[in-house]
């Protein structure tokens, strides 16, 4: 059955909206699983340039149908907003075109607050969220005390538990973090407007799915965030907190595991991350300012959300590794391979080192990174512009030797590379 997976292998700002654009040409359905409006993806629709934080990007394509699934957490607020944005921009979203999961969870004033007040806790040791309330509605969620959506069915009995979820979490703000409690009744009167504006588009979403990909359907399932962010997998405890790789689009879509044809990693042609946590292959100085770019253009490496300006540093080939395990992906994308362009040597780590010993996989996941010192391979790099380059042929030899190391490197084949900024500067290979 045809259900395809984009995931990014990285620490998220993979560049995945491209691919997903790309592909959602094909696709009727296209569906968040993880996640919340800590994600950003950029879209461009005409000459309008915005950002979409929650609703899939595939829904700009005006015969897919936008779905969130089970494994989202929603701000209603960011997803009204959007859906003003989206129709301001010509884009029809109705129930017909976006259906919410009845058993997606809730983030409310709450959670944000609870969030901001923990970070501030956290001193040295902060994660670095992007402070819109995620881990704490997870918390919620995972501690059974969530506000699912389907909640919102029921205006009296939502208001209700709304009420007493304000009030359980000011007991922790007020008690363990010394910060203000929040007017409960105005939150209870905010969300109440959500409820009236978003119970059509409350759906059960999994058997939507299940019922679409029997008849022959294709769902896109697109990712947020990325392999290394990954509660389980990832760089723990510096990640997110829901499950970002592929096997977490079966179950925040509610789908079964003979679901999945494709798993596709995206995956940047160098490293980026936004927020603490390791990054052996870190870059400083001169050649990190370089890869970031001035944040002049919509693609140098600041935050989508935060406006953070990003941390960057070479490919890293170990943590890869992972990603193509963790994932079962298929393919790769790579992506923003016209910004190594003009580097004279372009580095690939291969492996750790650590007590003379060389690592090429991690003995216990990528949680502790401080003992290893990454091994490089230094690679020749190219001066052609690739921006035109559409075919494999039209890539210089140093490009395609870099993909080919890639490729040899992680097992997978490198299906797609973007070469530019613009919707048309990929290159597919067959
Ligand atoms: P949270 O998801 O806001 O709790 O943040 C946890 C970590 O994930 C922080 O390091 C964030 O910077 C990072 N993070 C969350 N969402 C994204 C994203 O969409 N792109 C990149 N990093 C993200």
């Amino acid at each position: 059955m045809p259900l395809d997976i984009v995931v990014g292998t990285q620490w998220g700002d993979e560049g995945k909206g491209r691919l997903v654009d790309l592909l959602a040409a094909q696709a009727d359905f296209v569906a968040r699983y993880n996640g919340g409006d800590n994600a950003g993806h950029t879209v461009t629709v005409g000459e309008q340039t915005f950002r979409l934080h929650l609703i899939p990007s595939g829904v700009i394509h005006l015969h897919a149908i936008g779905v969130i699934g089970n494994g989202v957490v929603v701000n209603p607020a960011t997803l009204l907003a959007e859906m003003e944005t989206l129709r301001a921009a010509g884009i029809p979203i109705t129930p017909n075109r976006l259906r919410l999961s009845y058993a997606a969870h809730l983030i409310t004033p709450a959670h944000r607050a609870l969030d901001q007040a923990q970070e501030a806790s956290r001193g040295q040791g902060k994660i670095g969220t992007t402070l819109r309330g995620i881990g704490p509605a997870y918390t919620s969620k995972v501690s059974r005390q969530g506000l699912r959506l389907v909640e919102m069915l029921d205006r009296q009995l939502f208001a209700q538990a709304i009420r007493a979820h304000v009030q359980e979490i000011n007991r922790y703000l007020t008690a363990l973090y010394a910060a203000g409690p929040l007017d409960a009744q105005e939150i209870v009167d905010e969300f109440d407007g959500y409820a009236a504006q978003l119970a059509p588009y409350i759906a059960d979403v999994s058997s939507l799915l299940a019922e679409a990909l029997a008849r022959g359907r294709r769902v896109l399932a697109e990712g947020a965030q990325g392999t290394l962010l990954d509660l389980d997998h990832g760089t723990y405890p510096f990640v997110t907190s829901s499950n970002p790789t592929a096997p977490g689009a079966l179950v925040g879509l509610g789908l079964g595991v003979g679901c999945a044809e494709r798993a596709i990693g995206v995956t940047k042609s160098f490293q980026t991350r936004v927020g603490s946590g390791p990054f052996p292959t870190e870059l400083a100085g001169e050649m990190a300012a370089r890869l970031r770019g001035t944040g002049a253009n919509p693609w140098d490496e600041f935050g989508t959300t935060t406006g953070r300006p990003r941390r960057v540093g070479w490919l890293d080939m170990v943590l890869l590794r992972l990603a193509v395990h963790i994932n079962g992906l298929t393919e790769l994308a790579l992506t923003k391979l016209d910004i190594l362009t003009g580097l004279p040597t372009i580095r690939l780590c291969t492996a750790y080192r650590a007590n003379d010993q060389t690592f090429t996989a991690l003995p216990f996941g990528p949680s502790n990174l401080s003992a290893y010192e990454p091994a490089y391979e230094e690679l020749p790099g190219w001066d052609q512009d690739l921006r035109a380059a559409r075919r494999w042929e039209d890539l210089p030899a140093a490009a395609r030797a870099y993909i080919l190391r890639i490729e040899e490197q992680s097992g997978v084949p490198v299906r797609l590379i973007s070469v530019g900024p613009e919707r048309t500067q990929v290159i597919e290979r067959p």
